[in-house]
């Protein structure tokens, strides 16, 4: 875990010592709590404001050293723009904005969760809480050598000043569970292949049973049996044995079917013999975002308590070129019977799913699917790093990733699927092949090939997050590299279908 933070919540009270975190408007206006608290300091704030032209506007800040007037070491004052219409999105975000003003030196904050409009109530002072520990996180295990002014203290405690503190503490609970599923997802994307491959990602899944999670791992014979060919032959040319993951939460009654998270757990990708480019390779570390994101899903449902029944199945796998590895014209026959043509080894995502989302529906018959994958280029040529690819089969479903979307601020935008597109995979030798042929909407086809191995009687969802699951998608609440998107989103999908 990266250093400890200690997050508590307590009463509104002027701190005798740290730094002294605020928010204002961008009229520059205090809630009353902040008011009182700052006394003639507010007056001190005022003239910083003027001569650093500092408006309030939203995500930025003032920082004041020594304040006169307060016993704080340091005073800083975010701005909240416009604060009439804040989003829960917003609050977390405020939350990460206040963790990171927090100089690496300081080991004590208080963070005013308090607004011109008047005191946080519980459910946005938990998100505020969720975005500082969002932003805490950091992946340095293996820096060894720091220089002087980087060294973090052993530990950093902050306090959330609110009106309930009670209640408040009971919002969080939930929430930091969750928060628990967002960084044990991107701690799993950051980390490189070399320590976690197929055997290593399926033992720390095995860390969800002291939650009460169901772990059951799969072995190489164990999926021979099964017929998995499909996910076998793309990890055949690595030295790693590839391996399933079931994990089980039963939160609702016994019995009643689950709703199902399926992950592409492609540990590292080389391309396999369809090799890729050496740059920027060294991403291809993170392949398994959908897998972590499935992991972090069960971890936070089961950390919350979740009343809902919940599997995750990940396809874990290393694609790599070898003596023994998978070639272009080799012909697999998949979990479904359904036969694949491979052209390019690189296109080994769809093939892993293929066989896990087969199996994710046969076994368990879920009320619903969404499966998540670092899957295609063409997605992030199409939506960046802001949106993740949605496909799905079911209007409602889709509806439902949408608004969760919205409402966590991890977005999903609704992608087509038709027959045309299908036509793409049509093989002259086999049932289909692996890829369209052509570059033209790449990211569709992919999904075309996925929904082949998909009983339309089942509502699913395929994300194709190649553009979230890692890099770029860095905000107020996440600097890390691997940014365990989708936990949230998924976490809120299902609390929405059984709660809401
Ligand atoms: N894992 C990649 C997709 C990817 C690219 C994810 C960049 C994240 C960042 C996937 O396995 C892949 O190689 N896809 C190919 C498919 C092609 C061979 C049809 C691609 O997108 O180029
Ligand atoms: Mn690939
Ligand atoms: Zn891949």
């Amino acid at each position: 875990m990266p250093d400890a933070l200690k997050l508590g919540f307590g009463p509104f009270a002027v701190p005798p010592k740290g730094v002294f975190i605020v928010f204002c408007d961008d009229r520059l206006k205090f809630g009353a709590a902040t008011a009182k608290a700052l006394g003639p300091a507010a007056r001190l704030v005022e003239r910083a404001a003027k001569a650093e032209r500092f408006t309030g506007k939203s995500g930025s800040a003032l920082d004041l050293v020594l304040p006169e007037g307060l016993k704080a070491a340091r005073l800083v004052v975010i701005g909240a723009g416009k604060t009439a219409a804040l989003t829960p999105k917003d609050w977390l975000d405020l939350g990460g904005t206040a963790m990171g003003k927090l100089p690496a030196s300081a080991s004590e904050a208080t963070i005013f969760a308090d607004l011109p409009g008047g005191a946080m109530r519980p459910q946005a002072a938990a998100e505020l809480a969720q975005g500082v520990r969002l932003r805490a996180y950091r992946f340095d295990r293996y820096k060894t050598k720091r220089k002087a002014d980087e060294e973090p203290p052993k530990s950093r405690s902050v306090t959330v000043a609110v009106a309930d503190v009670a209640g408040s503490r009971k919002a969080d609970r939930p929430r930091a569970g969750v928060t628990e599923g967002v960084l044990l997802a991107r701690d799993l994307v950051n980390e490189p292949a070399n320590v976690l491959f197929p055997a290593e990602f399926a033992r720390r899944a095995g860390g969800l049973r002291k939650l009460g999670v169901a772990v059951e791992v799969l072995n190489v014979a164990a999926l021979q049996k099964l017929g998995m060919n499909a996910l076998l032959g793309v990890g055949q040319g690595s030295a790693h044995d590839s391996r399933v993951v079931v994990m089980r939460w039963n939160g609702s009654k016994r019995g009643e079917p689950p709703v199902a998270f399926i992950g592409k757990g492609v540990c590292f990708d080389t391309g396999g013999v369809s090799i890729k480019p050496a740059s920027g390779m060294e991403d291809m570390k993170g392949d398994m975002a959908g897998a972590a994101c499935v992991t972090g899903l069960l971890h936070a449902l089961a950390a919350r308590k979740a009343r809902v029944n919940a599997v995750g199945v990940v396809g874990l796998v290393e694609n790599m070129p070898d003596g023994k590895a998978q070639r272009p014209g080799d012909i697999v026959k998949s979990m479904s019977g359904q036969t694949i043509e491979i052209i390019n080894t690189d296109a080994e995502g769809r093939l892993v799913l293929g066989d896990v989302i087969w199996y994710a529906a046969q076994r368990f018959k879920p009320k619903f699917m969404v499966d998540l994958a670092t899957l295609t280029g063409a997605i992030i040529v199409a939506l960046g790093h802001e949106y993740a690819g949605m496909f799905a089969n079911d209007d409602r479903l889709a509806e439902r990733l949408t608004k969760a979307g919205a409402a966590t601020g991890e977005q999903v935008w609704r992608m087509p699927l038709g027959k045309e597109y299908d036509k793409a995979i049509d093989s002259k030798f086999a049932d289909m092949k692996n890829t369209g042929g052509s570059r033209w909407a790449g990211a569709i086809t992919a999904a075309q090939f996925i929904k082949r191995f998909v009983d339309d009687k089942i509502p699913w969802a395929h994300l194709d997050i190649a553009g979230t699951g890692f890099d770029s998608r860095q905000n107020e609440a996440n600097k890390s590299w691997g940014s365990g998107w989708g936990v949230r989103l998924l976490e809120k999908l299902v609390a929405e279908f059984y709660e809401g």
